[in-house]
């Protein structure tokens, strides 16, 4: 398989096992020169006859099967009603089609035949009756290939899948870091780079969904590679519930690169007849750095992920009534925030949690999605004019895969929770998750979702998931199928995600999960934004945002200017740097707009007029990140525009220091040979002197400072 940038290649070996031979820089003709070398290793077995040097032990699968000599972790694992757990797959076929067949119930990149091109390698266990088809998407244009599985049960007798994972890549190497990104509620996505040695590096979740606490994202990366060149392969798995993804070393230093579903709580129960399909994962090379992954994929999830007409549009600046009031809010209170919102030049109003049920704090009314008569005499419908006649967008909070104990709903139907027959329920936020594996009370929350959405004219939906999932089983499924109840969440999920956001194409939807700790490619694919971290704290975000835009564009990712202290660290940093971190991302405010002076309101509506006027570069444009926050004391970033006519810089400096170094900001993505103004100050620099020797930064003594640059080309 060939991309623009990458070569990926296989060779069936004895006629039946499916091997790897190499995945990187492209090679524009294979001529066999990564010969595979055969030799007889201790307690390597072998299958098939006497030859000692053949192992499934040692050789690079494509898809490592289990019970028969590959002692390495395996791709999928099958449970036969016998009992039997071991599986062999050999080689059966393939095929080669244009273009890209939906994965049925899952969100997955698209594109037409002019874009990407599917091979299927076909894989048979006989003794078991399995077929395991192996899909893998070309986008040679974009440098990424995708993958995912499908298994197909080709027998009369029923078989559990006990692990269907996505891709597994056998690379013959060893010398790599591995990068993740871990983290926390408040504290999304950390870079955690370090050697890759014996053993195994995993990362999961087995939360229900993709969580904070590890990101479904790992990227190996060459020893010397940095931002802006170097070996680096990244996967990411386009799904929003348990997931795993590993690096494993085995004895001969080989390397064995895998993601997909968790095993864990995750099996299926297929039926003579029956497919499943696994979720997808993209796979992206490339040897110029993180920078270059990150625009790899990027440009990928904006033409193949994203969807609907806000996957391109400019976003509307927002202010969010959360942080303002929490649960405590009038009509009078919300019409003064929007009022001065308006008159700042805000053009989205969001109402958060609380307009709902009786809901005065977190413990009630999840599922009673009609709207509280003591807070909003009115009605949401009359809200929504007060706002449009404003001037702005309404935009309005749900939490709809949550049932709360207090509530309407759970008293008619306490059949919807999920949970587990005879045992007590595990409350989280003190509410309980609803049973999404059953078709009905997905139906449910599509029609109470709906209703509001149809009486309301309503512009933007803010789609929140504050708690992780436990007692994940479910009365409406055999025993044999309880396995499947975390995946089936998930794909109900998707279908309530498909249909709401088919029917309303015109509202721009949101994520959340308390912040971004839902922040993953399958969300995307349903919502282009997503709410990136409760923590506001402009010295947390410049680390969250940073890290974020490793896979995700910036574009995505909601980031607003709060109120000092901050709320979740306690520090206070200037309004100018809270602004310029917010900005360099999806803008907007979640504060009491009323509570500001006027010299504030002031910096607010010169942010506000400046993010206009930069909004299509930060939004549309080419991010490379400069200096990276997790290695010191300084963050740095520029944005090139589509047209290379617009440029737009920031630099913060987190700790004032004593005898400071004069910094400097080198810019990234320039015309080395175009003339570039600075927009703010006049002087013309040539692009190569604001790459190659930089701008020096003024010194200031000052905790906490930031610039934003903005250059024109001349
Ligand atoms: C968690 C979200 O991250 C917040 O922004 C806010 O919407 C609250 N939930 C409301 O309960």
């Amino acid at each position: 398989m060939q991309t623009q940038e990458s070569s990926y290649i296989m060779q069936v070996v004895r006629g039946k096992y499916l091997s790897h031979l190499y995945w990187g820089r492209r090679v524009e003709k294979y001529r066999g020169s990564r010969a595979m070398i055969w030799k007889d290793r201790g307690f390597a077995p072998n299958p098939d006859d006497t030859d000692r040097s053949f192992s499934l032990d040692t050789l690079p699968q494509e898809y490592p099967q289990t019970g028969n000599g590959d002692f390495r972790t395996c791709a999928y694992g099958v449970r036969q009603e016998n009992g039997s757990r071991i599986s062999s797959l050999y080689y059966d076929g393939y095929e080669i089609r244009p273009g890209k067949r939906k994965l049925q119930g899952l969100p997955a990149s698209f594109g037409s035949p002019e874009d990407v091109d599917t091979l299927v390698i076909r894989l048979r266990d006989d003794v078991i009756g399995l077929v395991v088809e192996l899909e893998y998407n070309v986008f040679d244009q974009r440098s990424i290939i995708t993958r995912s599985v499908r298994f197909y049960n080709d027998s009369q007798c029923p078989v559990t899948l006990t692990k269907m994972l996505s891709m597994s890549v056998d690379f013959r190497e060893q010398e790599f870091d591995v990068l993740t990104l871990y983290g926390a509620h408040n504290n999304e996505r950390n870079m955690d780079r370090r050697p890759l040695t014996s053993g195994i590096v995993q990362i999961e979740s087995i939360r229900g969904t993709s969580s904070p606490q590890q990101s479904p994202f790992l990227a190996l990366m060459r020893k010397h590679a940095d931002e802006d060149q170097g070996d680096v392969y990244g996967v990411q798995f386009v799904y929003s519930g348990n997931f795993l993804a590993s690096a494993q070393v085995d004895a001969f230093q080989n390397v064995r690169l895998q993601m997909g579903l968790h095993p864990w709580n995750g099996e299926w129960y297929l039926h003579a007849g029956e497919t499943f399909q696994t979720p997808e994962v993209i796979m992206a090379y490339t040897h110029e750095g993180l920078n270059g992954l990150s625009h790899l994929f990027h440009t990928f999830y904006r033409n193949h992920l994203m969807r609907g007409k806000h996957a391109n549009a400019l976003r509307p600046i927002l202010v969010n009534n959360w942080e303002a009031t929490f649960f405590q809010f009038t009509e009078d209170k919300l019409l003064a925030l929007a009022q001065k919102a308006a008159e700042v030049g805000i053009e989205l109003f969001v109402l958060d949690d609380g307009w709902f049920g009786h809901r005065d704090g977190d413990n009630s009314s999840l599922g009673d999605w009609f709207v509280d008569q003591r807070k909003l005499p009115h009605g949401l419908p009359w809200l929504a004019d007060q706002i449009h006649g404003m001037g702005m967008q309404f935009g309005l909070w749900f939490e709809p895969e949550m049932i709360s104990q207090d509530s309407q709903l759970y008293r008619e139907h306490p059949d919807y929770v999920l949970h587990a027959q005879g045992r007590p329920y595990t409350i989280g936020r003190g509410q309980l998750v609803l049973d999404l594996s059953r078709k009905d009370v997905c139906d449910y929350v599509i029609d109470s979702v709906r209703t509001i959405l149809a009486d309301t004219d309503i512009d933007y939906v803010k789609w929140d998931m504050n708690r992780h999932l436990t007692e994940v089983e479910s009365g409406a499924y055999a025993p044999c199928q309880q396995g499947e109840i975390a995946h089936r969440y998930v794909l109900g999920l998707y279908y309530i995600l498909e249909t709401l956001t088919s029917e309303f194409p015109d509202i721009l939807f949101e994520g959340c999960s308390s912040g971004g700790g839902r922040f993953d490619a399958g969300m995307l694919y349903y919502m282009p934004q997503s709410w990136c971290s409760d923590n506001t704290d402009a010295v947390c975000r410049m680390k969250i945002q940073y890290a974020t835009s490793l896979t995700f564009p910036p574009v995505t990712m909601g980031a607003h200017v709060s109120v000092v202290p901050n709320q979740q660290t306690g520090r206070v940093t200037p309004l100018e740097t809270r602004g310029n971190v917010a900005m360099s991302a999806n803008f907007g405010y979640e504060l009491d707009l009323n509570a500001l002076s006027q010299q504030e309101l002031n910096v607010v509506k010169e942010q506000i007029a400046r993010y206009k006027e930069i909004r299509d570069t930060v939004q549309n444009g080419t991010f490379y990140r400069i200096k990276n926050p997790f290695e010191g004391n300084l963050a740095q970033w520029n944005f090139v525009s589509q047209d290379k006519n617009h440029v737009v810089a920031f630099h913060f400096e987190i700790l004032s220091q004593p005898a400071a170094p004069v910094q400097l900001l080198k810019l990234k993505g320039l015309e080395a040979d175009a003339l570039y103004r600075d927009v703010d100050r006049g002087t013309v620099y040539g692009g190569d002197e604001l790459m190659y020797a930089g701008i020096s930064i003024p010194l200031k003594k000052q905790d906490f400072r930031s610039e934003c640059y903005r250059f024109e080309k001349v």
